[in-house]
């Protein structure tokens, strides 16, 4: 796999190019929406409406856990970046790396700092940040790594000591079975002595939880809708957005929280790549999300099963939201 240069110190390697992320997409698009409950897979909200959508929802009053984890890292990052001394840091679904800025300053002035990591399966998002955090971190080099968590863990390149950052609850978006396996994978990949700081949303009153998930302005409805507008442009489809109404619920015995989206009529619609013909009923639900909210207890178990050692569990000061700092023995 080749590394392109797109500045001075920040290369490029793309694991999904295009004919990948359509085969992907085709066989996801038809495994879910032929199922008897249509479903499909989050990966798919992010294009680069959906990642500049996602943005908006991190400034959202109602959106605690970019907050919550911010003052985290405030607070914290300096102690981490001493605990860890980490000369390269892996960021997993790494966004625009806003918050994880923080943790950089930090290993910087610690003067660990040689290489930064972002990985994501969003290349767009990629091409603007590394560049970004080459230009602001001069003695570092930036090795972006376009790719997807359920394929390419496998392929992270490793080198030095690493901390490992997977922020802002994406953890929780994995179900039990598919934690097990990408803690595993993940822990398979570092070597003893590296980290691993993971951000985990904190079950809490479920009013609260529904409302970060369905905000008055309208955002995440808007962001939910986005997986229908890349379905109707990569596979040529003729879907109405608007006919789907954005559902948020907790389901308090898995303590997740469960997103779809719901057909407001009966209606038909077209994927003409896959010469597929849908039909939705009224009130029909395709599952597009869910996003888990933990207990320390939880947590703790998680990593272990993972072969990882908890060194300390961090929260905000209300509470909300922990970020937990694990090493590989
Ligand atoms: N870390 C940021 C962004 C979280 S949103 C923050 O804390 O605010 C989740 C991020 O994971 C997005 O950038 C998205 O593009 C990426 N992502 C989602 N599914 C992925 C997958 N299967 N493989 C790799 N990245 C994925
Ligand atoms: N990792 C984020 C979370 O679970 C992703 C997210 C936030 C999300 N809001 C969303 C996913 C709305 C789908 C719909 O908190």
């Amino acid at each position: 796999m080749t590394r392109t240069p797109i500045h001075s110190r920040c290369t490029i390697e793309v694991h999904l190019d295009a004919d990948d992320l359509a085969r992907a997409l085709r066989q996801d698009a038809l495994d879910g929406l032929t199922a008897a409950a249509k479903h499909l897979p989050p990966k798919w909200f992010y294009d680069e409406r959906g990642s500049e959508l996602f943005d908006q929802i991190t400034r959202l009053e109602e959106y605690y856990p970019t907050r919550c984890e911010t003052e985290i890292l405030r607070r914290e990052a300096e102690a981490i970046a001493e605990r860890t001394r980490a000369t390269t840091l892996l960021e997993l679904g790494s966004g625009t790396s806003t918050k994880t800025k923080l943790l950089l300053d930090a290993l910087a002035v610690a003067g660990t700092l040689q290489r930064i990591v972002p990985f994501d399966v969003c290349e767009p998002v990629l091409r603007a940040a590394g560049p970004e955090l080459a230009k602001r971190y001069p003695r570092a080099r930036v090795d972006a790594v376009v790719g997807d968590f359920d394929r390419h863990l496998g392929r992270l390149p490793m080198e030095g000591t690493t901390l490992v950052a997977f922020l802002g609850g994406t953890i929780g978006n994995f179900g039990p079975a598919g934690r097990v396996k990408l803690l595993g994978e993940l822990a398979d990949q570092l070597a003893p002595g590296d980290w691993l700081l993971l951000g985990t949303d904190l079950v809490k009153a479920p009013e609260r939880l529904v409302r970060a998930y369905d905000d008055a302005a309208g955002v995440t409805a808007e962001f939910n809708r986005n997986v229908l507008h890349v379905l109707n442009r990569e596979l040529d489809g003729n879907l109405i957005p608007e006919r789907f109404a954005h559902v948020a619920r907790w389901d308090a015995d898995e303590q997740w929280i469960e997103m779809h989206l719901r057909s407001e009529e009966r209606q038909t619609a077209r994927l003409e790549a896959l010469d597929l013909d849908l039909t939705f009923g009224e009130g029909e639900l395709l599952h597009t999300e869910i996003s888990a909210k933990f207990t320390r207890h939880r947590i703790e178990g998680e990593l272990a099963a993972a072969g990882l050692e908890l060194d300390r569990l961090l929260t905000d000061a209300a509470g909300d939201f922990a970020l937990s700092l694990a090493r590989k023995p």
